[in-house]
């Protein structure tokens, strides 16, 4: 009976429209504003290509890191022209920029604090010291920018703690015990900037607490607090083809995420370990 069947293909397709747009309202964001893009396209994305003068930390633009060489939540499209980004690249960048303001705390956004020298209260950044206080005008345009966006809309959720006991128990505990035929972590990282595991001074072969907070400072830098698989703590010594960076200049600890040591350290990211019980 084709008229039966005709009813029956319409009621369905009538539901499935119904399902589909029960779905679309429960899951897909709310398109942007396009204001908001607008004034990221002519305000903020400028910023990002700029030429600093040097290729180096500090002085090289934005773009030179953070497109597709990384690994980072803050991953720009590769600009389709030596100008820069087309529309449509526009507004993903947009979508992935958002997750780095906080437009219920302004300040507070990693956009924000990653470039600014950390004695004008800045988090620390690899990449550099762009801003060297609140007051440079790249600094105010960006905040100004932030402050432009709806206050509820791009709020991240709040950060989980990374527990010091665990870092001091189990943590360090991999930079203490390298792989078979592996250099020490210390051996490159033993001060400085990347100097995540300084060794204990000379007479101790276990770390005093001093030490154990300054190394704990360089590895809150190196770590997005509930993001494990972007962070570069967890990147770095992760093999390529495990997900992890394209490149360090040091040993590949972990093949994949799999391995214990590596979801140990995740969870301890996502504020999931506490205490000194490293199993
Ligand atoms: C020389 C390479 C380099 C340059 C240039 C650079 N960065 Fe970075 N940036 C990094 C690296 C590596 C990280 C991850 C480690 C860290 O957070 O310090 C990072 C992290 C960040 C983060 C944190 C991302 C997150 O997921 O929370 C922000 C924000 C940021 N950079 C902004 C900038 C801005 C803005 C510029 C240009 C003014 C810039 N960076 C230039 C290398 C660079
Ligand atoms: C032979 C020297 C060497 C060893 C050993 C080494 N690294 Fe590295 N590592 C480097 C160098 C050089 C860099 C900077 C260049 C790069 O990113 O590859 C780096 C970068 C890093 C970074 C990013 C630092 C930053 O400021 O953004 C992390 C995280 C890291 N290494 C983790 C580790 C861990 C964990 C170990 C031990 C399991 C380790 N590395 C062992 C040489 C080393």
């Amino acid at each position: 009976m084709p008229g039966r069947l005709n009813v029956t293909r319409a009621c369905l397709a009538a539901m499935l429209v119904a399902v589909s747009m029960d779905a679309g309202f429960a899951q897909a964001p709310a398109a942007p504003r396009p204001a908001d893009v607008e004034s990221y396209r002519t305000t903020i994305e400028p910023l990002f290509m700029r030429g600093r003068g040097g290729t180096e930390p500090g002085f090289a633009s934005c773009v030179m890191c953070h497109t597709w060489q990384t690994k980072l939540r803050f991953a720009l499209d590769t600009p389709a022209t030596p100008a820069g980004w087309n529309a449509d690249q526009t507004r993903r960048n947009f979508e992935m920029i958002t997750k780095l303001v906080n437009t219920g705390n302004p300040e507070s956004s990693r956009l924000l604090v990653k470039p600014l020298a950390p004695a004008a209260g800045g988090l620390g950044h690899t990449g550099g010291t762009f801003w060297q206080s609140r007051n440079e005008p790249e600094y105010q345009t960006v905040l100004k920018w932030i402050r432009s966006l709806p206050a509820d809309r791009y709020v991240p959720a709040p950060e989980p703690m990374l527990d010091f006991t665990f870092f001091r128990s189990c943590v360090q505990k991999v930079f203490q015990n390298p792989l078979e035929g592996h250099i020490r972590c210390s051996n490159c990282h033993g001060a400085g900037l990347m100097g995540f595991a300084p060794l204990p001074a000379a007479g101790r072969s276990e770390w005093n607490d001093e030490e154990a907070k300054r190394a704990f400072a360089v590895i809150n830098r190196l770590v997005v607090p509930g993001n494990p698989i972007q962070s570069r703590f967890l990147l770095k010594p992760l093999h390529p083809d495990g997900g992890g960076s394209y490149a360090h200049n040091g040993v590949r600890r972990w093949q994949t995420r799999n391995d214990p040591e590596w979801q140990m350290l995740a969870s301890w990211v996502r504020g999931e370990r506490t205490g000194n019980s490293c199993s």
